[in-house]
């Protein structure tokens, strides 16, 4: 039977529900998809508030007739080019089309915001999801690919980059030459209150690190975002990144890359990066190849 919801605007008040809400439907999953217990909480206690705070206006909840909190989803919100992700039904509610609700009500807002490109990642050997979203309008056909190195305090700086400026805590540069309309500014603003750096080259090139554990558990590092006008730039943010992760102390840096990204990945893995996981992206709209073999370009909305 299908559930009666109402889906309103999240506010800071819910995330106590949300997050037990996201953290049991996650754990479950995760746990029915590969066979091993999830340590709770799943999601590092940081992550909802930063996306939050990020991104108000598209961030959801549902709830029962009732009014209480049953579902919630988190957007990243980039200009023209948006992700949602994660999406969470209570564990009693699952299969009455509340997450269908949940996904109609973020796309029909998105499209009056101006998004033209959507997507999200999933699980791409779970038919429920692949169904679920296939339904929703996603075409699946991307994949996001986790690169990470060990980071050493005593590791000797990149000498082929000595002399370059990386300027720190920089605003967003215009990123229309990787897709028309993509504005980093509001996550740009919650690195730099607090949760890491932003990193610009003057050719062009941005990136957004984070030193707090956002969604890496303890003392890693993570970089949402990475965008260079060509090789040398792109290493040159790499590279500050690693130096300002080793003077905040942390042991490694995490990066995602698009699948088709091939220069990004080849770029990292020269530097000792190794590829781990990887998951399925699905995406609806314009230039859903935006993201191609030939650029330099890292992201994820973590
Ligand atoms: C995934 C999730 C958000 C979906 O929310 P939900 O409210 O349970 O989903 P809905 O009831 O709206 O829709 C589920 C659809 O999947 C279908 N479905 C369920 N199990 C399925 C299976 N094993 N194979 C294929 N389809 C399946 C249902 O039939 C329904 O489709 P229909 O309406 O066409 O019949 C929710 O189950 C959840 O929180 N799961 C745990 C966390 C998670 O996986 N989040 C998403 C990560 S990308």
């Amino acid at each position: 039977m299908q559930a009666r919801v109402t889906v309103r605007t999240m506010v800071a008040d819910d995330l106590a529900d949300v997050s037990a809400i996201a953290n049991e439907a996650f754990g479950v999953v995760v746990e029915q998809l590969s066979g091993h217990a999830v340590g709770q909480p799943f999601f590092p206690p940081l992550m909802l508030p930063t996306r939050l705070n990020a991104d108000p206006e598209g961030c959801l909840v549902a709830e029962d007739e009732a009014g209480v909190v049953i579902g919630a989803l988190i957007t990243a919100t980039r200009g023209s080019l948006a992700w949602f992700g994660p999406l969470a039904v209570a564990t009693a509610a699952q299969g009455r089309g509340v997450g269908q609700t949940l996904v109609g009500a973020c796309v029909e807002r998105w499209r009056a915001r101006g998004v033209r490109l959507m997507g999200l990642e999933t699980f791409g050997h779970s038919d429920q999801h692949v169904y679920l979203y296939s339904k929703l309008g996603f075409r699946a056909s991307w994949t996001a690919v986790s690169l990470k190195r060990a980071l050493t305090p005593d590791e000797s700086p990149d000498e082929s980059l000595a002399g370059q400026q990386v300027e720190i805590d920089a605003a967003p540069r215009n990123l229309d030459y990787l897709y028309p309309g993509l504005d980093l500014a509001a996550e740009a603003r919650a690195a730099t209150a607090g949760l890491g750096a932003t990193l610009a080259t003057g050719d062009g090139g941005f990136a957004i690190l984070h030193t707090e554990p956002t969604f890496m558990q303890g003392r890693k590092g993570f970089l949402p975002f990475v965008a260079a006008p060509d090789q040398v730039s792109f290493g040159r943010l790499i590279s500050a990144a690693e130096r300002l992760s080793i003077a905040r102390g942390l042991t490694s840096l995490e990066v995602n890359v698009p699948g088709g990204a091939w220069n990004a990945l080849d770029a990292l893995t020269a530097r000792g990066y190794r590829t781990g996981w990887t998951m399925l992206r699905m995406k609806q709209g314009e230039r859903p190849d935006y993201d191609r073999a030939n650029i330099f370009y890292c992201d994820n909305w973590k």
